[in-house]
């Protein structure tokens, strides 16, 4: 054989080259300095979901050349959680049977990536799905063999709002719209004893249980405090709950004057923790320095001024977790949704028995729907705690419908609502134009059952 030397000098140039380059890139995205821009190595535009993130390569990229193994083992290390508790409907192990060997050869959905390509904003849907819209087509062709109802359905529908998601189907399942079958329409469960909105946990501790006043303050005499600042702090839980000024503000002996979020973290750990994972914390939680509202993508009033930290939403020293609730809110968010939401039924209940005192609120927050007060277990004990990742609630919609809607609606009358683009937008202000068939669906099939016509296991 003939060695064409040239061509050889040529391929060693090249393989140093990328090794060189590859090297420079490898480096430049583990780069932990975050003053170097790594953005001009992407190869596209971030995900919605991630962007915030994006300048934190090694999040997801935890080694350079990192195979598809690492990067799952980085999807799963932040998003395990959620998927479990929400009992994903298609965990990798129902891929694992060797059976579904075809299946995989045509869509690997063993892997995220599959899925939920990055940087490839041209075929990047909503939730960064990066599929076609009718790819549950691929493994459940026979859906229409075995289910008569869903003989004339598009595969393109099936997703659609109210009837499966590929993940999270927990309000969807057949088994739980027969159990809500008979809800009524519209305040159904309100006998139920309501949430009080003003319910908060509080610790037990003796360390705790003191209450304080301005003549208790601890704060050294050389530092000035306005009166303002000690008659808020004199209202707040904290004062009467024993937190005095220098559990705050003193660090190794010495005053701070803006405590920082490790010091709200170190009393405040579940809170910070579902911060850090949601949309407003997600850049601290890998430490970035604090989102400002001129990142957004979406439209927020005053750009450029605020950071996003505990103390963006528990502005002064009161701790008011009212003004948190929808105050705060929208001192950034003006969408039509959020506009819209002082003219909602809701508002105008929450009002109502905020004046007439009442214990049990009927009336909603905007934090009652995006950041829910949760039952949470902490060292054995139950703790009622506000959700701080407002994402737990919020796509697919249908996540509401157990953490909120069905504390006061129907299953079938909240579905319905969450299924209409319009009502979302003027934050719920009248009736769906949406029915849910997936109801009369189930119907017919308990019907069926009943009469031994189909068994329970039947696909
Ligand atoms: C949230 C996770 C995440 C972050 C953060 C992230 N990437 Fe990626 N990146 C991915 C995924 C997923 C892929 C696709 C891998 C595949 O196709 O198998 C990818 C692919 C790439 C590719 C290969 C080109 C391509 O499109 O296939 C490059 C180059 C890249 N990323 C650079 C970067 C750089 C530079 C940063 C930081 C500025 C970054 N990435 C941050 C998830 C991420
Ligand atoms: C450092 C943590 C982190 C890593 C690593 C990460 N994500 Fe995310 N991801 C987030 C956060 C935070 C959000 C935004 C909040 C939310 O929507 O849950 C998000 C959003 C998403 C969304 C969009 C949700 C929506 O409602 O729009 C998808 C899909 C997703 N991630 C999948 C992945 C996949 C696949 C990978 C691996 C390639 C990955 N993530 C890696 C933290 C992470
Ligand atoms: C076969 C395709 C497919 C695969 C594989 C896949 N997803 Fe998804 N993912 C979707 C679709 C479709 C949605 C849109 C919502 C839905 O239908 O559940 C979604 C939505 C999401 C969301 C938004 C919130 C939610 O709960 O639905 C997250 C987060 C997410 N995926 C993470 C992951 C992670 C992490 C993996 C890997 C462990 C993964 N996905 C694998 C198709 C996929
Ligand atoms: C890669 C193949 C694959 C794709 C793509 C896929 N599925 Fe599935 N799906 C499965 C398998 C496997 C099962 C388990 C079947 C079983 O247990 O009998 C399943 C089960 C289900 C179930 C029953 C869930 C349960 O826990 O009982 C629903 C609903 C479902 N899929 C809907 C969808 C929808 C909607 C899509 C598209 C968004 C989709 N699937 C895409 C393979 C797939
Ligand atoms: C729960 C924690 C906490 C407690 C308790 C607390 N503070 Fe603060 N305080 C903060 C934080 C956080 C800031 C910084 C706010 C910022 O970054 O603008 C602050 C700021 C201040 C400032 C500076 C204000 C400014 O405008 O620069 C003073 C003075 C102050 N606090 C005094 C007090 C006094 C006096 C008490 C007790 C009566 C007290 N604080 C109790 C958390 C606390
Ligand atoms: C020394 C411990 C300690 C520190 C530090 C601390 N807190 Fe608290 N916080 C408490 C206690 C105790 C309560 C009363 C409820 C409870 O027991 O959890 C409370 C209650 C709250 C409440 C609820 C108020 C209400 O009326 O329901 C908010 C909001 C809050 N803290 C925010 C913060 C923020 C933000 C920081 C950081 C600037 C912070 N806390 C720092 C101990 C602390
Ligand atoms: C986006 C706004 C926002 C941010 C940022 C925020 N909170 Fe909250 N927080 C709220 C709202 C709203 C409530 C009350 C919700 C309700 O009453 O239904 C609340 C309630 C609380 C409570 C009392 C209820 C409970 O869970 O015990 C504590 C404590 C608390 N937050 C701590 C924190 C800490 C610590 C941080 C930072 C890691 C933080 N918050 C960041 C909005 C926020
Ligand atoms: C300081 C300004 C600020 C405050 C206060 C604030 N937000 Fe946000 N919010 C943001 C920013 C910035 C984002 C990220 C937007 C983006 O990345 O495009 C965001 C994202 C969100 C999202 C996710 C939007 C999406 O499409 O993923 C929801 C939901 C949300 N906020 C609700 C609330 C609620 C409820 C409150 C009050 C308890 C609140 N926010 C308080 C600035 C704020
Ligand atoms: C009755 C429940 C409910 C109330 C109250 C509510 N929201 Fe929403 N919000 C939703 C639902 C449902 C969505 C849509 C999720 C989806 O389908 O994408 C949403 C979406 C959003 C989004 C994301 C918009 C986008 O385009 O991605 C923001 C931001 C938001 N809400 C902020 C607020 C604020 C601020 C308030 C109070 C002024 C509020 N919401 C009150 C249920 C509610
Ligand atoms: C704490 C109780 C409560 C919760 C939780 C709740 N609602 Fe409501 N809802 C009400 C009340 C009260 C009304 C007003 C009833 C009236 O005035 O006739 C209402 C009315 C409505 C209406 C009709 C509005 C109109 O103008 O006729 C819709 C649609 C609606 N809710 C949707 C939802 C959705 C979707 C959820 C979950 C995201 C939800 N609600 C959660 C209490 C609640």
């Amino acid at each position: 054989m003939k060695i064409n030397t040239k061509k050889t000098v040529w391929w060693f140039v090249w393989i140093v080259l990328s090794l060189m380059l590859s090297g420079y890139y490898g480096n430049a995205l583990l780069s932990t300095d975050i003053s170097t821009d790594k953005s001009v190595y992407l190869s596209g535009k971030t995900t919605d979901g991630h962007y915030q993130i994006e300048l934190k390569c090694d999040s997801c990229h935890t080694e350079a050349f990192a195979g598809k193994e690492l990067l799952q083992k980085a999807c799963l290390n932040c998003h395990k959680d959620e998927l479990k508790k929400v009992e994903d409907s298609h965990p990798k192990s129902k891929f694992t049977d060797p059976r579904n060997a075809d299946i995989l050869e045509i869509l690997d959905a063993r892997y995220c990536v599959t899925c939920h390509i990055e940087h490839r904003s041209e075929k990047t849907r909503l939730m960064g799905v990066t599929m076609p819209e009718d790819y549950c087509f691929l493994c459940h062709q026979d859906v229409g063999k075995n289910r008569p109802s869903h003989k004339e359905l598009g595969f393109e529908t099936c997703d659609d709002a109210g009837c499966h998601n590929y993940h999270d189907n927990k309000a969807l399942y057949e088994d739980f719209l027969v159990k809500h079958m008979d809800d009524k329409s519209m305040l159904e469960i309100m006998a139920l004893p309501q949430r009080n909105l003003k319910e908060h946990f509080v610790r037990q501790d003796e360390k705790y249980s003191q209450t304080l006043s301005a003549d208790n303050i601890d704060m050294p005499p050389e530092i000035s405090a306005n009166k303002a600042i000690v008659h808020e702090w004199e209202k707040s839980t904290h004062a009467k709950s024993g937190v005095n000024c220098s559990a705050c503000h003193v660090s190794k002996g010495e005053w701070i004057f803006k405590p920082t979020i490790s010091v709200c973290k170190s009393c405040h750990e579940p809170e910070s923790k579902s911060f850090f994972a949601s949309k407003h914390g997600m850049r601290l939680g890998v430490e970035l320095p604090a989102m400002k509202v001129s990142d957004a993508r979406i439209d927020l009033k005053n750009p450029d001024k605020k950071i996003l930290t505990c103390n963006t939403c528990h502005t002064d020293h009161s701790y008011n977790t009212e003004k948190a609730a929808i105050d705060a809110c929208l001192g950034c968010h003006q969408d039509e949704h959020s506009k819209a939401f002082r003219k909602s039924k809701h508002f105008a209940a929450y009002q109502a028995a905020k004046y007439n005192k009442a214990e049990n609120n009927t009336g909603l927050t905007c934090a009652s729907c995006h950041m829910p007060r949760l039952e949470h277990r902490e060292l054995g004990e139950k703790r009622i705690l506000v959700d701080h990742n407002q994402s737990n609630t919020l796509r697919p919609n249908e996540k509401m419908v157990r953490a909120v809607c069905l504390n006061c609606h129907g299953l079938k009358f909240s579905l319905e609502a969450l299924a209409d683009s319009k009502l979302i937008k003027n934050n719920f202000n009248g009736s769906s134009r949406f029915e849910n068939e997936g109801f009369a669906m189930a119907k017919k099939r308990e019907e069926l059952k009943r009469l031994g016509l189909i068994k329970d296991d039947d696909d």
